[in-house]
């Protein structure tokens, strides 16, 4: 078979990897699309144990694996890494995929008439402190330590003798799932889930230039809009059928769909993607570029 048929290309037969909030939304659709084209194993985290063990159950070749796992928590890490460890003795991907976006006073844009004393009002009095930090600590830290928690064995993936990374062309790998938000100065409904996607992105380029050394490659998948339970109670479902949008507002003129991250993951995750290190890759179907203040 040519090394560029497509299931060469972009298969993932062998892998083994970790997806971090598999049990909805973006990070069940990549497990799966990992499942469906040949990972060996896929270790699903997340704090809600029904909502993995029904991921697993659905998955087409049987390869996902329900960890229960709060990345909030470094014991928590540490003793999932321990409970995968004890299953495989490398890893060649993690997905760090969990965040929560805390309070959104709105995602409709706000009235141009509204004045200094409303705005500071609705920031203010909307966002208690401590669920501006939860939004900072789990997306930032939590993302963070996951990279930490199996940092040496994503290292032991570009070696075990049963591993597809060992031959050096597919070098093991941290993703993070971050999102345009972090890559715009529009105006936000949510100015602290903003800045922890935008510490995220740069995270990612700082990870990617420390651990280059140690053959780990770090790169950031970010997202524009798509219906998921972070979302639902803003944007209705149909707005993933074409022509739902405006192009002024995403130029694909719809949300993303499952294929969309679907495809991103397979891409960084393969031998299609095996030469990305430091990346920043924009699935969001054109709104960055339509977006006022887009940098
Ligand atoms: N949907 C969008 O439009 C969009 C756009 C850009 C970026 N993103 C990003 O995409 C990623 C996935 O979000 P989503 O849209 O798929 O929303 P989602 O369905 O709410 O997924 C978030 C996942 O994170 C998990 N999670 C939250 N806190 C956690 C914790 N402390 N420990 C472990 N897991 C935790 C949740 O599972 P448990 O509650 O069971 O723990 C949940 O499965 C997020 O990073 C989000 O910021 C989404």
């Amino acid at each position: 078979m040519s090394k560029l048929d497509v299931t060469q290309l972009f298969g993932v037969k062998g892998l083994v990897a970790v997806v971090t909030g598999a049990g909805s939304g973006l990070g069940k659709a990549m497990a799966h699309a990992l499942d469906i084209n040949g990972a060996a194993k896929v270790f699903i985290l997340g704090r809600r144990e029904s909502k993995l063990k029904e991921v697993a159950a659905e998955a087409k070749n049987g390869s996902l694996i329900p960890v229960v796992c709060d990345i909030t928590s470094k014991d928590s890490l540490q003793a999932a890494a321990s409970k995968i460890q004890a299953t495989t003795p490398f890893l060649n991907l993690v997905v760090a995929n969990s965040a929560i976006v805390g309070e959104v006073t709105s995602m409709a844009p706000r009235p141009a008439e509204q004045g200094l004393d409303e705005l500071r009002k609705e920031l203010w009095d909307k966002t208690p402190f401590e669920d501006a930090s939860q939004v900072l600590s789990t997306n930032i830290a939590g993302s963070y330590f996951t990279f930490l928690a199996f940092a040496s064995l994503l290292g032991a993936g570009n070696t075990h003798p049963d591993s597809i990374g060992k031959s050096g062309l597919l070098q093991s790998q941290f993703v993070n799932v971050t999102s345009t938000v972090g890559l715009s100065r529009a105006e936000s409904p949510s100015f602290i889930y903003v800045a922890s996607k935008a510490a995220l992105n740069h995270l990612m380029k700082t990870l990617s230039s420390e651990f280059s050394k140690h053959t780990i490659r770090a790169n950031a998948i970010a997202p524009g809009l798509f219906y998921t339970e972070m979302t639902e109670g803003y944007i209705p479902e149909n707005f993933g059928t074409v022509g739902a949008l405006p192009w002024q507002d995403i130029p694909a003129r719809r949300t993303g769909g499952q294929e969309d991250i679907a495809g991103a993951v397979l891409y960084l995750a393969s031998r299609a993607g095996s030469f990305l290190n430091g990346c920043i890759l924009l699935v969001d179907g054109g709104m960055l570029s339509v977006r006022p203040g887009s940098y």
